[in-house]
C-alpha cells in the first residue's frame, strides 16, 4: 500500500520535489498507523501535520507561479482548493473511524500523483 515517488514523479525542482515527498511520507505514515491501530489522539497529531505540509506545499507553488506570472495559475490553484476543502471536509466528518483516515490515505496518494504528473509537472517549465 506504500508509495515510493523518487523516481517516476519527481518534475525537477528540488524544493517541490522534497515537499512532495514529505507529504507521501506523511501517507505512508497514516498508512502505518492505520495497521497498527494507533490512538485517536496518534490520528488527530498526524492528519493536522499532513493538513499542515500540504498547505504549506500549496502555497510555495501558488508563489512561485505568481512570480512567474504563470498564465495557469487560477486552474492550478483551483485544484489545489478542492483538495483543500475535500481535506476539511473529511477532518470535520472523522470521529474514531479508521474508515475515514483510510480514506483520506487512499484518495490524498491517488489525487496527489495526479496532480503532480499532471499539472505540477508544467511548473517546471517556469524555470
Ligand atoms: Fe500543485
Ligand atoms: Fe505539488
Amino acid at each position: 500500500m506504500e508509495i515510493d515517488c523518487r523516481e517516476n514523479i519527481e518534475i525537477g525542482l528540488m524544493e517541490i520535489d522534497a515537499q512532495h515527498r514529505v507529504i507521501f511520507d506523511k501517507i505512508n505514515e497514516l498508512i502505518h498507523l492505520l495497521e497498527s491501530g494507533a490512538s485517536k489522539c496518534v490520528f488527530v497529531k498526524n492528519l493536522v501535520e499532513f493538513q499542515r505540509h500540504v498547505l504549506t506545499h500549496f502555497k510555495t507553488e501558488e508563489s512561485l507561479m505568481i512570480e512567474n506570472n504563470c498564465k495557469c495559475y487560477e486552474h492550478h490553484k483551483m485544484q489545489h482548493e478542492y483538495f483543500k476543502d475535500w481535506i476539511i471536509d473529511r477532518l470535520l466528518h472523522y470521529r474514531e473511524d479508521n474508515q475515514i483516515i483510510e480514506e483520506i490515505a487512499t484518495f490524498s496518494k491517488i489525487w496527489m500523483k495526479n496532480h503532480i504528473v499532471n499539472t505540477d509537472i508544467k511548473l517546471k517549465l517556469l524555470n
